[in-house]
């Protein structure tokens, strides 16, 4: 099973961002725990991180083909970006969507979530255990709809 790890703008700057909402982890730091969980799984995880929104749809629609799922947190895309979540819905795969800070208890313009429509679930305020728990609760989803 393949499944695509995808982190949009400013993630890469994770470790030095605000550790209240973000915790301490870098990006490299939560990919490796990824890689541990997927390893003992026998998941082969495809990892991808831009500041760009153009770019994030670009490896969308050339990767999804192959891919049984996508972990994605978009960033502050999530709360704008139609055409993130046009491309993701257009993958035809299942999408979990995972936030380090809590975003319904946070600035207004965070509590929307463009791409909830398309998720098969968020996962967010749990820092980097969001993910954890989101790739969990993706392949779970992939097996049990016969992926
Ligand atoms: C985030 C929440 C977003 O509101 C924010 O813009 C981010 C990260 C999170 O992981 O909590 O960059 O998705």
């Amino acid at each position: 099973m393949k499944i695509l790890v995808i982190n949009g703008p400013n993630l890469n700057m994770l470790g030095k961002r605000n550790s209240k909402h973000y915790g301490f982890l870098t990006i490299f730091q939560i990919n490796d725990k990824l890689k541990t969980q997927a390893k003992s799984r026998g998941i082969n995880l495809v990892f991808f991180q831009s500041n760009h929104e153009g770019e994030l749809i670009d490896f969308i629609q050339h990767n999804c083909q192959k891919a049984s799922g996508v972990l994605i947190n978009p960033g502050a895309l999530t709360h704008y970006s139609y055409a993130l979540a046009d491309a993701l819905k257009d993958a035809n795969i299942p999408v979990i969507d995972v936030h380090l800070s809590d975003i319904s208890n946070r600035e207004d313009f965070r509590k929307i979530n463009v791409l909830e429509e398309i998720s098969v679930e968020t996962v967010a305020g749990k820092k980097e255990k969001s993910y954890e728990e989101g790739l969990l609760k993706l392949v779970t989803h992939i097996k049990s709809s016969g992926h």
